[in-house]
């Protein structure tokens, strides 16, 4: 029996983490934790308890009382939030995995801990971006995710931690909204086509980055979380699927909805995407433990525009005749 604690449960990624957690493990065997407030119905969904990663004596009770093996460590600060207030970002991202890896190492535990694409920077070569390149962030979401990464690899190598990481590219989902990061637009713009028919992005129409439907995130976070460890060569791996444009989003969703309009208003987000690689090489990923993407382009549209009209009630048809 393998008892799991996801902490930082109730966010974009929890949220559907902890769904195919349970499904897999058990209702009784995945522990969700956050500091938010939950309904009487998401208790009944399975066991949740209060923890702030910044507590470490909470974390390790949490982690003794629960007799926990493996913890997924999602608890985060997301980059645009994180520019808001860098200070906090450091904080939660830098000593909250601190503690995690910590109680990891002195529990035995196995630890997933996410990455991004914001881990690279201005400097990384940023088509096809490898696993081991130039890592200089100009963000302080992508310097503490630089932080875990290094820090994860070093307990791996000096403790034998069993350590494990993700560079999650943006990720697009319809069931819980995402947290503050620099590729929210690529969510929110299915929000407004769907209610009110246009929507103004914070990204310039040219501006690539790579990005994942959720049900891919969620299988590569399974697979890694559940590989045999001697198949793995590092600790550390990109995480692709596709990459598109604000413009080429927008176009595609039009070919559902014609009359769908999209307008550009950079913001400060444009700043941090612009430090961000268009699209990354997860080679080392689909040979070592074999991740291979189900979603494109084409099938995440025309998915999350049927899912989430049923989630709005908004009346949808697709003009795509198939
Ligand atoms: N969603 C994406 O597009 C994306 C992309 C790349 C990487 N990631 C990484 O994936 C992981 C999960 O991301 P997400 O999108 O679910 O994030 P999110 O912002 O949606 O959720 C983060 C959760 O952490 C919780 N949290 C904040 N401070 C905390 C604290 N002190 N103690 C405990 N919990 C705290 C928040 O309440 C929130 O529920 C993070 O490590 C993130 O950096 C996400």
């Amino acid at each position: 029996m393998t008892n799991i604690l996801v902490t930082g449960s109730r966010g974009q990624i929890g949220t559907e983490l902890i769904e195919l957690l349970r499904s897999i493990y058990g209702r009784e065997q995945v522990f969700a934790s956050d500091i938010t407030q939950v309904s009487v119905e998401e208790r009944e969904r399975g066991p949740y308890v209060y923890l702030d990663v910044l507590d470490s004596q909470g974390f390790a009770k949490t982690v003794v009382d629960y007799d926990i093996d493996w913890i997924v460590h999602n608890a985060s600060i997301l980059s645009a939030t994180g520019e808001r207030n860098p200070e906090l970002a450091l904080k939660v991202n830098a000593r909250g995995t601190e503690n995690a890896f910590d109680v990891a190492k002195r529990y035995n535990l196995r630890i997933l801990s996410p990455s991004s694409i914001a881990a690279f920077g201005p400097s990384t070569p940023s088509v096809d971006t490898p696993d081991v390149t130039i890592m200089r962030p100009n963000t302080m979401y992508g310097v503490t995710k630089v932080w875990v990464e290094l820090l994860g690899e070093y307990y791996h190598q000096r403790f034998g931690l069993d350590f494990r990481s993700l560079r999650y590219p943006g990720i697009i989902s319809y069931k819980a909204l995402p947290g503050g990061g620099t590729t929210d637009y690529a969510v929110e713009i299915f929000y407004e086509a769907l209610k009110n028919g246009k929507y103004t992005s914070f990204l310039r129409p040219d501006s690539r980055l790579p990005m994942m439907y959720m049900p891919d995130c969620l299988k590569g976070t399974v697979d890694l979380l559940r590989a045999e460890e001697s198949i793995l060569e590092q600790r550390v791996f990109n995480l692709g699927a596709f990459n598109f444009t604000p413009s080429e989003l927008a176009s595609e969703i039009q070919r559902h909805l014609p009359d769908f309009t999209i307008e550009y208003q950079p913001d400060y987000r444009q700043d941090i995407a612009d430090g961000w690689p268009n699209s990354l090489d997860d080679s080392q990923a689909r040979r070592q433990w074999g991740w291979e993407p189900s979603y494109d382009l084409t099938s995440m549209t025309a998915e999350m525009l049927e899912k989430l009209a049923e989630i709005l009630n908004v009346t949808y048809k697709s003009a795509i005749v198939v």
